[in-house]
């Protein structure tokens, strides 16, 4: 049974949402704590109608806890993961540290839900730009078998935390103030007005780190090291909600309107396709939702087995907190069917 859960990175930008999504959800649970470092220590936040103390993160911390739902960065990740699954507790976490260990899971709920069977104490919720583009491959893949995805990516400002929307306001501020005395901090370059062509640091043959969690997540999750990936991850001034711009071709053909019935019917997709209406996803209209809208499907014209396609998700959702509250969720699903 999980009654004692433990929010880590409870104050960050996901780990808010994570709150509201336990609350919104009524995940049956006993006691809640919430725990942060030393900056955060002694504040108070809001969980549905009462205010909660957030607690230093420390080893004992988990003394007490079987279900821990965790949003910090890798390092606090790797350090902490541990000294949880030591003291018996389950582990869903968000940070890029857990993701690709052969002995962690990587689970999206609606595509990959057995996997979270073969946990040894750790489950890894993907990257939020691979979150959103899986859940939309999924429907090609056991239909058709995806075998070549070209991806570029529009992705917001929350996607680097609560210090990239603050630098994305700081920017568009002095930009709008004509000032010259703000300096970028979180991104390489000024994001007011601009776009930039990097996420994360060089980390294979010219690809970001953030472009090779697309490429290996993808794969882990949907079971076929032989799907080839070829992603552009681009950060947009936009403060919520990731876009991708997205061709998949797969073995067998597919008609244009079996794609849009494959993506109609998959769980967690809305269709929004009315190019003629000017009616498509944008990253304005994905804010506060679960789903991850999809519009624009149409035929690829330069090749016979490729479908193209737009994709937009809110990335503090779906792409993280809504996500790994699915996986607690199935957690103590499967905990009450085998108690
Ligand atoms: N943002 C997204 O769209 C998104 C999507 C998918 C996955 N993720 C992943 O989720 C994780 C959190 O991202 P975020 O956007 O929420 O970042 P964030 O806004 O910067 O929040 C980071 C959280 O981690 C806590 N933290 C940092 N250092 C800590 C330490 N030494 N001990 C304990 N707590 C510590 C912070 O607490 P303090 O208040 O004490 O600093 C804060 O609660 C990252 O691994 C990120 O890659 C993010």
């Amino acid at each position: 049974m999980f009654e004692n859960l433990a929010v880590v990175g409870a104050t960050g930008a996901v780990g808010r949402i994570v709150l509201e999504q336990i609350h919104a959800r009524q995940l049956p649970i006993k006691n809640l704590k919430l725990l942060a470092s030393s900056r955060s220590a002694g504040t108070r936040i809001k969980f549905g109608d009462c205010l909660k103390t957030v607690e230093l993160l420390r080893p004992e911390s988990f003394d007490d806890v079987d279900l821990v739902i965790a949003s910090t960065p890798d390092e606090v990740s790797a350090e902490f993961a541990p000294w949880a699954t030591a003291r018996g507790a389950v582990v869903v976490d968000e940070s890029g540290f857990w993701r690709m260990d052969a002995k962690v899971p990587l689970v999206i709920p609606e595509v990959n839900p057995a996997a979270i069977q073969q946990h040894q104490g750790i489950i890894a919720s993907p990257n939020c730009s691979t979150t959103q583009m899986v859940l939309a491959l999924a429907p090609f893949h056991r239909a058709a078998r995806v075998r070549r995805v070209v991806v570029s990516t529009y992705q917001a400002t929350s996607g680097a935390g609560l210090a990239g929307s603050a630098e994305l306001e700081q920017m568009t501020n002095a930009a709008l103030d004509k000032r010259t005395d703000a300096v970028p901090r979180v991104f390489q370059h000024d994001i007011a007005f601009n776009l930039i062509p990097q996420i994360g640091s060089e980390k294979y043959e010219g690809y970001t780190s953030e472009e090779m969690k697309m490429v290996e997540e993808t794969r882990k999750i949907l079971g076929d090291a032989t799907i080839q990936v070829c992603p552009t991850c681009v950060r947009v001034p936009v403060m919520i909600g990731h876009s991708e711009s997205i061709l998949v071709e797969t073995e067998q053909p597919l008609s244009l309107t079996e794609a849009r019935q494959l993506l109609s019917q998959a769980d967690g997709i809305t269709v929004i396709d009315e190019l003629s209406q000017s009616r498509y996803p944008t990253p304005v209209n994905c804010v506060g939702s679960d789903q991850v809208l999809v519009g624009r499907i149409r035929k690829d014209l330069s090749s016979p087995n490729g479908i193209a396609f737009w994709c937009v998700s809110d990335n503090l959702r779906k792409g993280a907190a809504t996500n790994a509250v699915q996986i607690a969720e199935l957690l103590l699903t499967q905990t009450q069917v085998t108690a």
